[in-house]
């Protein structure tokens, strides 16, 4: 969370809880109105018993907002240019320029727009119907505009499932269309339906509006899946006792190393991994560990239950599913990139803790590639490349849960820490991590997106405003110059 907004959310929903009614505006969304709007979602949601589908309204909300700060900054551009908007020839000749320097220059604009008066407004209201909330602008859309919309709503409610709508609509490049069909998708396959979404625009202004009626109830097909999911979950095994024993010896600080290590050499592939992490590079320089003891003084304690975490993990999973090697590739940079960015930005003191959460942030993945694997390539092909949540929120309402949730209902059934709980639950959404683990959810958050930046599938403009904020990253270039660094330490680490 950001200092000092934590009164202003709690006045806010009070004063939704007293009235029935919320109107806040601003300039440019900003990691603050992010919070503020993802609490207020999730107390109004949690009074119909529906915090369920807080992802899926906040990525809705995103979207929306997100394009109606992005047709307010192109009025912007425009006037600060003296061009017309609605004249075709100077569109064409502009529109360019725009998405190179306004879309990822939102700051240099803010000034101009507030003199402008362009800002975006949210409403919400809590009734006996259920959650209404409504975006405005202060862009009308042209009639065109708004027919094309409307026809684009029609076309994707038409279609029946969601491999459907992706093949029909997954070429699609063009933002704002794209971000539309996502919303089209998620209201349908949440099971809120297309009939609760309406868009409407005059001369002045854009509106956007959504309702969560109080009734809902998840679609059956969805319900199926997510209870098969459930049941997986429930049958995959808890740690052996052996491990159990390690983990609890690690946790009581009166517990001494020679106990510790008599135990853990009473099984022999953690003892295995324990050495080969002592021996390797960082940890001890000359002489080779030899024994147990002498490896668990060199890691430490925490190092030890660290590694015991990961290495069971593997263990069970390998065992039951087929799991590639690219997954824990790609765990393995993730991993990678924690400790560095924990290091670059300050917070040295959390780099095993988040070294580990990157080891472990995609476990819900092998679930749920092995369960339903044609759905899940389906929608990991699928290049949004858009916020950085939507593979997750796609899951959601495809298979009932995501594979940020598999994984951290997993974690809680293997009795994980709740920071690393909280750092597998949300690497995707760290607008909704706990306050006391934000950071930490936050560089896993980020580790992972640079990945996604490197593989092409992924773009700054896009990142999670509030995890920059909690690792203090002050803008666009200062987010590429510390990928750049992470990159860089990166390739002279051997892997
Ligand atoms: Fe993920
Ligand atoms: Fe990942």
């Amino acid at each position: 969370m950001i200092a000092g907004t934590d009164t202003l959310k709690r006045q806010a929903v009070d004063l939704l809880n007293e009235s029935g009614k919320l109107r806040y505006s601003f300039t440019a969304f900003s990691a603050q109105h992010t919070e503020l709007t993802y609490y207020l979602v999730n107390h109004a949601l949690a009074g119909y018993k529906l915090n369920f589908l807080d992802t899926v309204i906040m990525t809705f909300l995103r979207e929306v907002v997100t394009n109606a700060v992005k047709a307010n900054l192109k009025r912007a551009y425009f006037e600060q240019r003296n061009a017309d908007i609605k004249n075709p020839g100077q569109y064409a000749a502009l529109i360019e320029a725009f998405k190179r320097e306004g879309v990822a220059n939102i700051e240099d604009f803010v000034p101009i727009m507030k003199e402008l008066g362009l800002k975006v407004h949210i409403y919400m209201e809590t009734n006996i119907d259920g959650l209404r909330i409504i975006v405005q602008n202060n862009c009308g859309m042209t009639n065109e505009e708004l027919l094309r919309a409307r026809e684009r709503i029609q076309a994707a409610s038409a279609a029946d499932s969601v491999p459907e709508l992706l093949e029909q609509f997954g070429d699609e490049s063009e933002g704002a269309g794209l971000g539309l069909l996502i919303n089209v998708i998620l209201l349908k396959r949440s099971g809120i339906g297309i009939k609760n979404f309406q868009i409407s625009s005059d001369e002045k202004s854009t509106r956007v509006a959504i309702t969560v009626p109080r009734s809902f109830q998840m679609p059956a097909q969805v319900a199926e899946l997510y209870n098969r999911i459930t049941s997986e979950i429930e049958r995959i095994p808890t740690f052996p006792e052996s491990v159990q024993r390690i983990i609890n010896l690690c946790d009581n600080p009166r517990a001494e190393i020679s106990f510790l290590a008599s135990e853990i050499e009473k099984d022999p592939s953690v003892a295995a991994s324990i050495l080969r992490l002592a021996n390797s590079g960082g940890f001890v320089v000359g002489t080779r560990v030899e024994s147990i003891h002498r490896a668990v003084t060199v890691l430490g304690i925490k190092n030890v239950r660290q590694l015991v975490l990961a290495h069971s993990s593997r263990q069970i999973l390998d065992k039951h599913y087929k799991v590639f090697e690219e997954f824990w590739e790609h765990a393995a940079r993730v991993a990678l990139y924690c400790r560095l960015i924990a290091e670059r930005c300050g917070f040295r003191k959390l780099a095993d803790s988040v070294f580990l959460g990157g080891l472990l942030h995609d476990l819900g993945k092998i679930v749920l590639h092995s369960l339903e694997p044609e759905t899940v390539k389906k929608i990991n092909g699928f290049n949004l490349a858009r916020t950085e949540n939507s593979t997750a929120v796609l899951e959601e309402i495809t298979l009932g849960l995501s594979h940020a949730e598999v994984g951290a209902r997993l974690a809680q059934k293997w009795n994980f820490p709740p920071v690393l709980i909280d750092m597998i639950r949300n690497h995707h959404s760290a607008f909704a991590a706990d306050v006391s683990h934000s950071v930490e959810v936050s560089i896993v958050h980020l580790a992972d997106a640079f990945l996604r930046v490197e593989e092409n599938q992924a773009s700054y403009v896009y990142f999670d405003i509030e995890a920059q904020a909690h690792l203090n990253i002050a803008n666009a270039k200062e987010l590429q110059a510390i990928h750049e660094w992470v990159k860089e330490a990166a390739g002279k680490q051997v892997l």
